[in-house]
């Protein structure tokens, strides 16, 4: 065996790695590849070897490795935050407290603000001040046990402005050693000055895909599908010219109404539906026979008060479910996936260990990353968290206490401080 540069050991170690060969459903999702007394050996990034009691003393190990014992902590796989939209300028505070006295998110929206605010602050930020923000976002994400994200454009509208924006998260991306999933979000919402040219916005957004593609500034094309935001019909072309350009469609589906998006991501073979709180039943039955997970994201149901889906239908469908943070400013302005877990947890009925399966193994899957990150097995990145309990279900009681110990991003240890370069 190759010598390791990096071990962990005297683990309480939850694998992921029983079937991780496709994301875990309903009850199965409970099913963490426990290992009591686990330990992990990993060598330039990749994980070697897994295996229980003193066998690591049969390992090699490099000069300088890096060792560590645990004591029976936890060891599990680096977070996977498969929904996020990082790239943008401003705060919504006044926004968030008029939603509280009682105004509501789509009225505020076609009013002009809300997605339109943050696409205003977003234009005017200067590329060095979008650059230092997402820098600083991507790793505080890591801090907190993200290692792999997903980043959305979305607030730039304008094909111009999005792949001014595309780029940026393409140069935030070589700043930080955790993974970062690009998607250019082409339809978050109608530019006011297009109301009477909604079709000649969406051919352009869909000439766009064609750039995106060539420059290769993102892996999927997202879309707001919504009552009043746009329709399934609508975004046919967008999708189909995503397909195209060989990018993966997800889509922002079912959110605050059922507008059947998320039949529409099953049909289209969607890399994954997200938010899905209105979601029929049928387009639950829809999304499980193509086998296109949803994502959920409860963040957004918590700080905009609309119902969060009961994780419950999702499981007696047969839909795969992966969680994300959603952060952005306007409808989940939260950070971290150890807040996500507790949020799954408590609003969408998720067991702990479910949350966990559905912060890691499933959300890879969801990003396609299946096969990349999400387990402790070999052969996989070195994607790891070690946390400071020995009872993984902490991450979802104790909200706000921080559990996670240490990060290894591709088997390099992440800087607590997101002052320290990453
Ligand atoms: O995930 N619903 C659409 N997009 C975002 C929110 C965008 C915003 O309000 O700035 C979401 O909820
Ligand atoms: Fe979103």
């Amino acid at each position: 065996m190759s010598e390791a540069d990096l071990l962990i050991r005297r683990a309480r170690m939850l694998t992921l790695g029983d079937h991780p060969e496709a994301p875990l459903v309903g009850a199965a999702m409970g099913e963490l590849g426990v290992v009591a007394d686990g330990w992990l050996a990993a060598r330039s990034g990749v994980i070697t070897a897994v295996g229980d009691g003193m066998g690591w003393r049969n390992l090699t190990l490099a000069e300088g490795a890096v060792v560590r014992d645990l004591g029976g902590r936890v060891l599990l796989p680096g977070f996977v935050d498969p929904h996020t939209h990082l790239c943008y300028g401003g705060q919504r505070w006044d926004e968030f407290a008029a939603r509280r006295g009682g105004g509501d998110y789509l009225r505020l929206l076609a009013g002009g603000g809300g997605i339109h605010a943050t696409v205003r602050a977003t234009t005017e930020a200067s590329e060095a001040e979008l650059h230092a923000l997402l820098v600083d976002r991507l790793r505080r994400a890591a801090t907190l046990g993200t290692t792999t994200i997903e980043v959305k454009s979305g607030y730039g509208l304008e094909p111009a402005e999005e792949l001014r924006q595309l780029r940026l998260i393409a140069k935030a991306r070589r700043s930080v050693s955790i993974d970062v999933s690009p998607t250019y979000l082409a339809a978050h919402a109608l530019p006011p000055s297009l109301a009477s040219d909604r079709s000649g916005f969406l051919e352009r957004a869909a000439a766009t895909v064609a750039v995106v593609s060539a420059e290769r500034l993102a892996e999927s094309v997202d879309a707001f599908v919504e009552r009043g935001v746009f329709s399934v019909d609508e975004v046919r072309p967008l999708a189909a010219a995503a397909r195209r350009a060989g990018l993966t469609v997800r889509l922002h589906a079912d959110q605050l109404n059922d507008v059947g998006a998320c039949s529409f991501a099953a049909e289209i073979g969607a890399g994954s539906a997200d938010h899905v709180s209105q979601a029929s039943d049928a387009g639950l039955l829809a999304l499980a026979r193509a086998g296109v997970p949803a994502v959920l994201l409860p963040g957004s149901s918590l700080f905009v008060g609309y119902p969060a889906p009961d994780f419950a239908r999702f499981a007696s469908a047969g839909v795969a479910v992966a969680i994300g943070t959603d952060h952005n400013p306007g409808t989940s302005p939260l950070e971290g996936m150890p807040t996500a877990i507790a949020l799954a947890v408590s609003l969408c009925r998720l067991t702990p260990q479910q949350a966990i399966a559905a912060a890691t193994l499933n959300a890879a899957h969801a990003l396609g990353r299946g096969g990349i990150t999400g387990a402790l097995v070999p052969g996989r990145r070195a994607d790891l968290i070690t946390l400071e309990t020995d009872d993984e279900r902490e991450l979802a009681y104790r909200l706000g206490v921080r559990l996670i110990d240490e990060v290894y991003a591709a088997g390099r240890l992440v800087p607590r401080s997101v002052h320290m370069s990453v």
